[in-house]
């Protein structure tokens, strides 16, 4: 939800005239729509609203330098994101990769990948520092914003970030990112004569989902690769991180589970095993898996979390 910083007065006693109004239809609890729960107040909303748009709307009032991010950077992000922003110990670096996004390894950062300041801020604002998400005000927020992005080489050392000037920065993979053009579309129930629910598989081909109707032996057969195998037994588990399954993306996780040597980590997809998080069953609990083809989809979670 995005909200106008600066406060209509007008506007304010209308919507505190009508919530005293709501308010005596809604204070019960058990009453509503559904009949159970309460109405949010505003300021339960609040807490919850804390988004920004590319265009600075929804940003809180609030400025800070460069230099003052370097301090803040230094106590609090560094040790994990490097003086630099390089990056230390598998943690992401925050700096560098310009012009690496067509390698065949792209060295994704806020410089060289993101498409917009906002997101720079809502990030750091939302989720960092790791161990203590939430805990940063805006003014520290603005200056961390400005400090990651001169360590990127975007703006100068003496530049002042605050609520009005940072949807001016612009990033420059920003060109990159296009709108998405296909057309949403609905599925349609199917009531009679439809297709034998067993022959219909989920099959991922690049960003598109589609459903295909094909065996579960076929698509082994068609696509014994890595990523045909975790799309199709392992991803239920690896994408979401369900029941503690290291999620694949997880750069930290994974590198972290690879100094036991790659031969143990297969041999735990294979065999199952109990770690100190959860169960991994065995093959994924898809026994017809051959080991070969665990062992690609092994490498492709690895591969796709470095
Ligand atoms: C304890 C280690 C740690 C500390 C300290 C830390 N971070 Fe992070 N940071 C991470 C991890 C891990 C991720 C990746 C999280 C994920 O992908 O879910 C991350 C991701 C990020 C990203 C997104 C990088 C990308 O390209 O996806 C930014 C920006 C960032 N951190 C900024 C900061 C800032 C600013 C601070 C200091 C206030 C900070 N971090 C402190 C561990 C840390
Ligand atoms: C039902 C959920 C589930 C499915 C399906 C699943 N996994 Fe897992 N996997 C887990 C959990 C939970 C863990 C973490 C266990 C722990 O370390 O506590 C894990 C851990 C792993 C690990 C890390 C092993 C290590 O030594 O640290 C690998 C590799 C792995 N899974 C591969 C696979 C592959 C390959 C598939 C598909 C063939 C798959 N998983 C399907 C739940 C699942």
């Amino acid at each position: 939800m995005f909200r106008s910083r600066k406060c209509n007065v007008l506007g304010a006693v209308t919507v505190l005239a009508s919530l005293s109004l709501a308010q005596s239809v809604w204070s019960e609890p058990g009453v509503g729509h559904y009949g159970y729960g309460q109405p949010a107040t505003e300021e339960q909303i609040a807490g919850w609203d804390i988004d920004v748009r590319p265009d600075g709307l929804g940003l809180p009032e609030g400025s800070g330098s460069v230099e003052d991010g370097e301090w803040i950077y230094e106590a609090k992000c560094a040790s994990c994101h490097g003086t630099f922003g390089e990056g230390v110990d598998g943690y992401p670096s925050l700096a560098g990769g310009e012009g690496s996004l067509t390698d065949g390894r792209p060295h994704k950062t806020v410089g060289s990948y993101w498409n917009h300041t906002s997101t720079v801020w809502d990030y750091i604002n939302r989720a960092m520092p790791y161990t203590a998400p939430r805990s940063l005000n805006p003014d520290e927020v603005y200056a961390l914003t400005a400090y990651v992005l001169f360590l990127n080489d975007l703006i100068d050392y003496d530049f002042v970030m605050d609520d009005s000037n940072l949807a001016e920065v612009r990033l420059p993979n920003e060109p990159n990112f296009i709108p998405d053009q296909r057309p949403d579309t609905n599925n349609e129930r199917c009531m009679s004569g439809c297709k034998d629910p067993a022959s219909v598989t989920l099959v991922s081909i690049g960003p598109e989902l589609v459903i295909e109707e094909q065996s579960i032996d076929a698509v082994i057969e068609v696509a014994a690769a890595g990523e045909a195998v975790y799309q199709q037994y392992c991803q239920l588990c690896h994408t979401s991180g369900l029941a503690g399954a290291p999620k694949i993306g997880d750069v930290v996780q994974w590198s972290t589970r690879l100094t036991k040597g790659i031969d143990t980590v297969y041999r735990h997809a294979i065999e199952g095993y109990q770690g100190e998080v959860g169960v991994m069953p065995a093959k994924g609990g898809f026994a017809q898996l051959t080991d070969d083809e665990v062992r690609a989809s092994v490498d492709y979670m690895v591969q796709e979390s470095q």
